[in-house]
């Protein structure tokens, strides 16, 4: 469960959010909407422990993010969140393989048991005839799903997914979103933000965000 309370964020003299709370519970489909600017992206680098709050807590599974070290913030993040970019942030001259490798690599896991992983998460997000191609050639879909499937392959708790479709077309978003939640019913927690609101069905708990503040809170049932 992650729980942010009375969070404030400041650049300045300006709030980018405003005594934010909410509660993410295990299992949950959870989408962030609100116009551009309403600090989404804020909120969600706040929430997964990126960005420190000015003001207010978050706590991971019952641990207070401002009260750990740095490196066990560090071990946290790694062991907890996968992070999906909206411009998929890859290694552009790394193969699709080796980018979704990389956080393997970099958590000292072991070439063999690296290999099963890739495969097993490559097959999970439909990656696998493109395993072998470097990233720079893929389409915008198939770089997404590299993105997915290297935020899913140390096996973490919660996905974030900041606007993962916003490059995406409508083909390539429907297949994003069906992946996203078949990762919920694999038992990962999803946290999406969208400004698209023909999405929110696929929601179980949304929020909707306006000048930093909630202006909406809905429960699916
Ligand atoms: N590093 C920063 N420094 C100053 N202002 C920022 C910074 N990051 C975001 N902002 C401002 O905070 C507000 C919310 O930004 P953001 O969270 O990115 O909104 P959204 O994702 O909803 O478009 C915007 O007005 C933005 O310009
Ligand atoms: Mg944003």
């Amino acid at each position: 469960m992650i729980e942010v309370r009375g969070v404030t964020k400041q650049y300045g003299e300006f709030f980018a959010l405003s005594d934010v709370s909410l509660t993410v519970k295990e299992g949950e489909f959870f989408i962030i909407t609100g116009r551009s600017g309403s600090g989404k992206s804020t909120l969600m680098k706040v929430t997964s422990g990126l960005l420190a709050p000015t003001s207010g807590e978050v706590s991971v599974d019952g641990k207070v993010l401002s009260d750990l070290s740095g490196k066990d913030l560090y071990a946290l993040r790694n062991k907890s969140i996968g992070y999906v970019f909206q411009t998929f942030g890859l290694e552009e001259n790394f193969t699709a393989y080796e980018n979704v490798e990389l956080p393997l690599v970099i958590a000292g896991v072991k070439r063999k048991e690296r290999k099963a992983r890739v495969e097993e998460v490559a097959k999970a997000v439909g990656l696998v005839p493109f395993l072998d191609k470097p990233a720079r050639v893929l389409s915008g879909g198939e770089k997404q799903r590299v993105g997915i499937a290297r935020a899913i392959v140390n096996d973490p708790k919660y996905l974030f997914a900041d606007e993962p479709c916003g490059n995406l077309d409508s083909e390539n978003t429907s297949i994003v979103l069906r992946i996203l939640q078949s990762l919920t019913e694999r038992g990962i927690t999803v946290i999406m933000v969208t400004h698209d609101l023909t999405q929110l069905p696929l929601a179980t708990h949304s929020v909707e965000l306006a000048d930093g503040r909630i202006i909406d809170e809905k429960f699916s049932d």
